[in-house]
């Protein structure tokens, strides 16, 4: 039986530099879609996989985040005075149990693979999760928990989210290598793993979208792993000699619509889909969508 999934990697320590000047004084993941930051998005469906400890891999710059997560005692004791009640249930996802957090810096930016080896110590011998917030994905089940059960159910292995993109795309992304009659239904069995490969050179055009299982041997290879891609320590590499060692890497076809947030067209896209869903904005925002479109129209 598989081991179950208790920690949550959550890499938040990026520059975000293609959102300056927003992102001179407050961390991207602090960027809010419709009400909520881009980390509670993330930490959300981590919570709905059973995650119970969550692992910040941070860089200076990014103490917003931990004060994200604190208590807020002036907010909370003016709400209460208030009997603003509504409001105070507002702020409940955001606090953690003691000790439910940890944060560990990455002191320089060597790639996502370091960024994971950075809480080699806080993960210990146990599977654990990586979520990127960047990648956010609307859908009914969260991802991680459609993943976790799909896990569950296969007894164990390093498992990552996947979904075809546009073959232009693939120097954005990791790319799967399926083994032959290993495309059937939502579990992808692969033979090869690759990060950024120009089109020419992609083995196919399923990419790794940023979520992922990984047993703990991933880890230990990180140890070792060279600078890849980009010059940087790849995820993807540490994943990939899984496959070479153990062939023990899935990718899982996930249910549900990914918005890249870490592009401003894909937080965009993301800010009027999340908009369209919310229960308190979303007849008068549709409506407003729906006039645009026709002046829009009009006016060609
Ligand atoms: C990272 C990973 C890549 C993955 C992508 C998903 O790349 O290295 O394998 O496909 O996330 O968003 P990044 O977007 O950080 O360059």
């Amino acid at each position: 039986m598989a081991r179950k999934v208790r920690k949550a990697v959550f890499p938040v320590a990026g520059l975000g530099t293609r959102f300056l000047p927003a992102t001179k004084s407050i961390p991207k993941e602090i960027l809010t879609l419709v009400d909520r930051p881009l980390i509670q998005y993330a930490i959300d469906e981590a919570r709905e996989a059973g995650i119970t400890e969550f692992i910040f891999v941070t860089s200076r710059g990014k103490s917003a985040l931990e004060d994200y997560f604190d208590r807020a005692p002036e907010i909370e004791k003016a709400l209460t005075d208030k009997n603003k009640l509504d409001l105070l249930e507002r702020l409940k996802p955001t606090n953690m149990d003691s000790g439910a957090i940890a944060y560990v810096r990455q002191h320089e930016a060597l790639g996502l693979g370091h960024a994971v080896w950075c809480a080699r110590r806080l993960i210990g011998n146990e599977p654990f999760a990586v979520l990127l917030p960047d990648d956010v994905i609307q859908s009914n089940v969260g991802c991680l928990k459609q993943m976790v059960d799909a896990y569950e159910e296969s007894g164990g292995g390093n498992m990552v989210a996947a979904m075809e993109v546009s073959p232009d795309k693939t120097s954005a992304y990791g790319i799967l290598d399926v083994k032959d009659g290993g495309d059937s239904g939502n579990v992808v069995n692969v033979k090869g793993m690759v990060e950024k490969p120009a089109t020419e050179d992609a083995p196919s055009n399923l990419a790794v979208i940023g979520r992922y299982i990984l047993t703990p041997q991933v880890l230990r290879n990180l140890n070792k792993i060279k600078r890849g891609a980009g010059g940087e320590i790849q995820l993807t590499d540490a994943i990939a000699e899984e496959i070479t060692e153990n062939d023990n890497v899935t990718g899982f076809r996930f249910a549900g619509q990914r918005y890249d947030c870490g592009s401003k067209a894909g937080f965009l896209q993301a800010t009027v889909a999340f908009g369209l869903q919310h229960p308190d904005l979303r007849d008068e925002f549709e409506g407003y969508l729906n006039e645009l479109v026709a002046l829009r129209h009009a006016a060609q």
